[in-house]
């Protein structure tokens, strides 16, 4: 990792409603809990967890550019655009560093537009279905 020290977690589209968006799907943790949970995981172990959120496509294709050049490695919950996103894949595939796709469900049990993601095949790897722990997971992963 070239810039050790500093991991962005990016999390895409609807995700700021996490808590009250479908919770017997996506649980009750707020992205702030899981947000603030990120960054303790980081306090822990001396690195620098930033975590972002948008609900647009193009600032969420900045937002990997801008972790490509000040972090060392990338949590990316790319949500709905996950699936369809062709400049989310490309910004992925863009950046040297590595990225982790995290979802908090697992999308391969749910309905068949979910099940392809156009980010897996450029991402250094995949976790899901873990709720809020996928992204701890994907942290732990990068490190
Ligand atoms: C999600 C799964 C996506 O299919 C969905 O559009 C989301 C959340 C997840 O974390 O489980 O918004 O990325």
């Amino acid at each position: 990792m070239e810039r050790p020290g500093v991991i962005f977690v990016i999390h895409g589209p609807n995700l700021n409603l996490l808590g009250r968006r479908e919770p017997a799907l996506y649980g009750t943790a707020t992205l702030e809990e899981i947000d603030e949970s990120c960054r303790s995981w980081g306090r822990e172990r001396g690195i620098d967890v930033r975590t972002f959120q948008s609900n647009h496509e193009g600032e969420l294709v900045d937002l990997v550019q801008q972790g490509g050049d000040e972090a060392s490695g990338i949590v990316l919950n790319g949500a709905a655009y996950s699936h369809t996103s062709v400049a989310l894949r490309d910004a992925v595939a863009a950046v040297a560093v590595p990225v982790v796709e995290v979802h908090l469900t697992n999308t391969a049990a749910r309905e068949s537009f979910r099940h392809r993601s156009l980010l897996t095949a450029v991402a250094a790897g995949l976790v899901m279905g873990f709720g809020p722990r996928s992204y701890l997971l994907a942290l732990e992963a990068l490190r």
